[in-house]
């Protein structure tokens, strides 16, 4: 069965339906590029080729350790069209498999989450242990050529990273860390494997994948979108950092009179997270993580996104919040503030997704450009327009980062020097 995925996606590999041309404009410069091509977020057959080959084709994000910690603790997750199961087996291992039975195909797990001491399948009760063997079933002891420890649940593979789990279903990704590059060595100081979930919120959104990535990546919009973030973090604050991995990283810095987002911009006396230098503490660190993890950690709280694509047009976001056991426990423990804030800002990025996911469907649309704040847009981009190529070129970022932060600073000196003239 891995065989035959493997094939599949070698076809699907080979069978781009993004030829180079249609994406060359997307790997100029970030000044002289396009933005990507409209049907990349409308077409059926664009959506199968990134399902097929992105995110069954590597690392991907599914969720975190916390809620598989205990033996038999499990939940149910979507990669690519899959259903699959992540849980804690007798041994204490962390383990991923399809969660389809090896009989007559069923699904076994129904719950999304739980515990179970074994699994067993509704419809003719085939038991698997949570190692995935298969115990002898009811008569089949008379089957030719049929041995029980061949028919096990089909294994995927899975690895850690500070708490958060991924499933690589390729089975042949570089191992996890090398392939997360320098976020993971730049994270070495938390341990946010320890925090625990204080709210998780699903929503469903009207617009592709990427445009959520998107959005995320940019702060162009903040301004007229998000005046609540903006009052906190001013748009064109903080700067790019290193990003030689799957992660896009960078920073905002929160203005000295506030102490984290929130709506109050106070952190209602939480401390700053354990591993916290002066620096971090003033700083929203941000990272989208290819393909589907967007990464926001803030001096007090972690925030993850998991965007998990649907259909062209619609993709399942689910947020989650994660805070300090020890605050946490205390008493007049309250996040609502940094919950409300964010459910908010999201809802306005929903929505200005949803407006792009519109407009980009008419006939009237061509590719658009990037505004010089819009770098790490073109960033993200880039990834997508290698990887539709297909060509084995793998278009530069650091230029198109440098640029923008020397754009960027120049603009920011440029209104300073109008600021002062306009105090004169
Ligand atoms: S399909 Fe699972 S036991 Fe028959
Ligand atoms: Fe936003």
């Amino acid at each position: 069965m891995v065989d035959a995925l493997a094939d599949r996606r070698q076809r699907h590999d080979s069978v781009s339906p993004i030829a180079p041309e249609e994406v060359a404009n997307v790997r100029r410069p970030t000044l002289a590029a396009s933005v990507l091509p409209p049907r990349a977020f409308h077409d059926q057959s664009i959506f199968d080729y990134e399902q097929e080959a992105w995110f069954a084709g590597g690392w991907v994000s599914v969720g975190r350790e916390e809620d598989a910690l205990t033996p038999g603790q499990y939940f149910l997750t979507p990669v690519a069209g899959e259903n699959i199961v992540i849980v804690r087996g007798n041994d204490g291992e962390l383990r991923g498999f399809y969660n389809v039975c090896r009989h007559r195909g069923a699904t076994i797990v129904e719950e999304a989450c739980g515990t179970l001491p074994r699994f067993q399948c509704p419809y003719h009760a085939w038991v698997y242990d949570l190692e995935g063997k298969l115990k002898q079933p009811r008569h089949t002891e008379l089957l030719v050529d049929f041995d029980p420890a061949e028919w096990g649940l089909i294994p995927v593979r899975v690895a850690t990273w500070q708490g958060i789990v991924y499933v690589d279903l390729s089975g042949n990704a570089e191992p996890l860390r090398e392939y997360l590059g320098d976020i993971a060595v730049e994270l070495d100081r938390f341990d946010l494997g320890a925090l625990r979930r204080a709210r998780r919120i699903d929503y469903d959104v009207k617009a592709n994948w990427k445009a959520i990535v998107e959005n995320f990546s940019e702060c162009y919009h903040c301004p007229g979108v998000h005046p609540q973030l903006n009052r906190i973090t001013p748009y064109d604050s903080g700067s790019y950092l290193p990003s030689n991995g799957a992660a896009m990283n960078s920073y905002m810095e929160v203005l000295p009179q506030f102490e984290t987002l929130s709506m109050s911009g106070a952190a209602d006396g939480r401390a700053p997270m354990p591993g916290m230098t002066g620096e971090d503490d003033r700083r929203i660190y941000y990272s989208a993580i290819w393909p589907n993890q967007l990464f926001s950690l803030h001096p007090d709280y972690l925030m993850l996104h998991w965007v998990t694509p649907l259909e062209p047009g619609r993709t399942m976001v689910r947020c989650e919040w994660y805070f300090e056991p020890a605050e946490m426990a205390k008493p007049d423990f309250n996040p609502d503030d940094a919950i409300e804030f964010w459910d908010l800002t999201n809802r306005q990025d929903w929505h200005v997704c949803e407006l792009q996911q519109q407009g980009t469907k008419s006939r009237a649309y061509t590719a658009g450009r990037y505004s010089s704040m819009e770098s790490s847009v073109h960033g993200f981009d880039l990834l997508v327009a290698d990887r539709y190529a297909n060509d084995g070129i793998m278009t530069p970022q650091d230029r198109v980062r440098k640029q923008d932060s020397a754009d960027a600073i120049r603009e920011r000196a440029k209104r300073k020097a109008l600021g002062n003239a306009a105090a004169d």
